[in-house]
């Protein structure tokens, strides 16, 4: 069996993100430009939903989001405890508390009774989560929240491709927040975008992103000319993605279809190999899941983050990459030391933070390296570390 180095992940890049570049540096219009335009509409395309604007990561499209809802002091936002940090940082950004809520061991994602109960009458927004390409029950939370004034925003950084019942994530809350990060399925080096289907929003998004422009008043005596310049209402920010990476997006875009089959298939491959073995959890959700996968996450059930410690550093030690799936947010030093808490405060996202395990997927990666990778794995739980 072969000995290389198995990565977590890795872009893939060829000749038609060298070509789209070189077109957008020839045409010099590197950004505000037609690439720009045209990886919006693909993206708006793609997630069904009638506006996108692209930004600069899925952090900023997250505190855009919260901009453009205008969320703010005195606001509750619920957010899931097991997640990247800007899924609640976005609410910190803009004066709002984070108020974490535990999440399912077995979809990592929020645990819909338990937002019921962290409900109040300040909770202005709930960030529903898609973990690692799994979409959240937002009819579930749309359930939950039955006719209060609360927001869902879908933070689908990790979610590209990902459907929910057959539905394509990103349009089934009120916004929605997509991530173009090298660990993404499609990359444009840093990257976001907004997603929604309120004109309202995706105006104030695009106006926050632009510094706070406005546009033209249509009533001003300088509304048309050579002279004319935009007015600022917001305080508003530069978070513009450039052409030159919505270029890079494109080619990507061109390439999702085979680039989320094939991580579906080594999915799937996975799955059929490490399901029901004692002591571990896959992400088998079955085959209506609409799971993207843009990250195989496994969970190590009776183990504690010693013994989980131990098996990544067999797999390291047989060449293959793995990294813990994600954080308990509340207990990382910000929110520790802003709001107390402790990891008994949400053990499930405490438990998941300790033994959860990403195994490599990668472009072109085959069914013999899944095969490689799944018996060292099982070799390394059971206190091996040959394979
Ligand atoms: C769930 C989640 N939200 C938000 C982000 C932030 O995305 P970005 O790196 O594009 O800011 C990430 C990044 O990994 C993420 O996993």
């Amino acid at each position: 069996m072969s000995d290389k180095q198995l990565p977590l992940t890795f872009p893939r890049f060829d000749e038609r993100e060298i070509e789209l570049l070189r077109e957008c540096l020839q045409s010099l219009w590197v950004t505000q430009g037609p690439m720009v335009e045209k990886f919006e509409h693909a993206v708006a395309e793609l997630h069904q939903v009638r506006y996108a604007r692209s930004t600069t990561s899925c952090t900023a499209a997250l505190h855009l989001a919260m901009l453009a809802l205008g969320v703010g002091p005195g606001d509750e936002v619920i957010v899931p405890a097991f997640t990247w940090i800007t899924s609640a940082n976005c609410a910190e950004y803009v004066g709002a508390r984070a108020v974490f809520v535990d999440v399912d061991p077995f979809t990592f994602n929020l645990d819909i009774a338990r937002v019921a109960a962290a409900i109040t009458p300040r909770t202005r927004a709930i960030i529903a989560v898609h973990l690692f390409g799994l979409a959240a029950d937002i009819d579930a939370l749309r359930d939950v929240i039955g006719g209060r004034d609360i927001v869902i925003v879908e933070d689908a950084a990790c979610a590209l491709g990902t459907t929910l019942r057959g539905r394509p994530v990103g349009g089934l809350g009120d916004i929605g927040c997509f991530s173009f990060h090298p660990r993404k399925v499609v990359t444009t080096g840093e990257g976001g975008m907004v997603t929604t289907d309120d004109q309202v929003l995706a105006e104030a998004v695009g106006s926050y992103r632009n510094h706070g422009a406005t546009g033209v008043d249509p009533d001003s005596p300088e509304a048309q000319g050579p002279w004319t310049m935009a007015t600022f209402n917001r305080l508003g920010f530069n978070l513009r993605m450039s052409d030159i990476q919505a270029a890079v997006g494109l080619a990507q875009l061109e390439k999702f279809p085979t680039l989320l089959h094939e991580r579906r298939a080594r999915a799937m491959d996975y799955n059929a190999r490490l399901a029901g073995c004692d002591g571990l959890q896959v992400p088998d959700h079955g085959p209506d899941a609409g799971h993207a996968y843009q990250s195989y996450v496994v969970r190590l059930t009776s183990a504690d983050r010693a013994t989980r410690n131990t098996v990544m550093t067999r797999l390291a030690a047989a060449g293959i990459s793995t990294r813990p799936g994600t954080h308990a947010v509340p207990v990382l030093g910000y929110y520790r030391q802003r709001y107390g808490y402790s990891r008994n405060d949400f053990p499930t996202a405490s438990t998941c933070e300790d033994t959860t395990i990403t195994l490599p997927l990668f472009p072109g990666m085959t069914a013999d390296d899944v095969e490689r990778v799944s018996a060292a794995f099982l070799a390394a739980m059971c206190g091996g570390n040959r394979v």
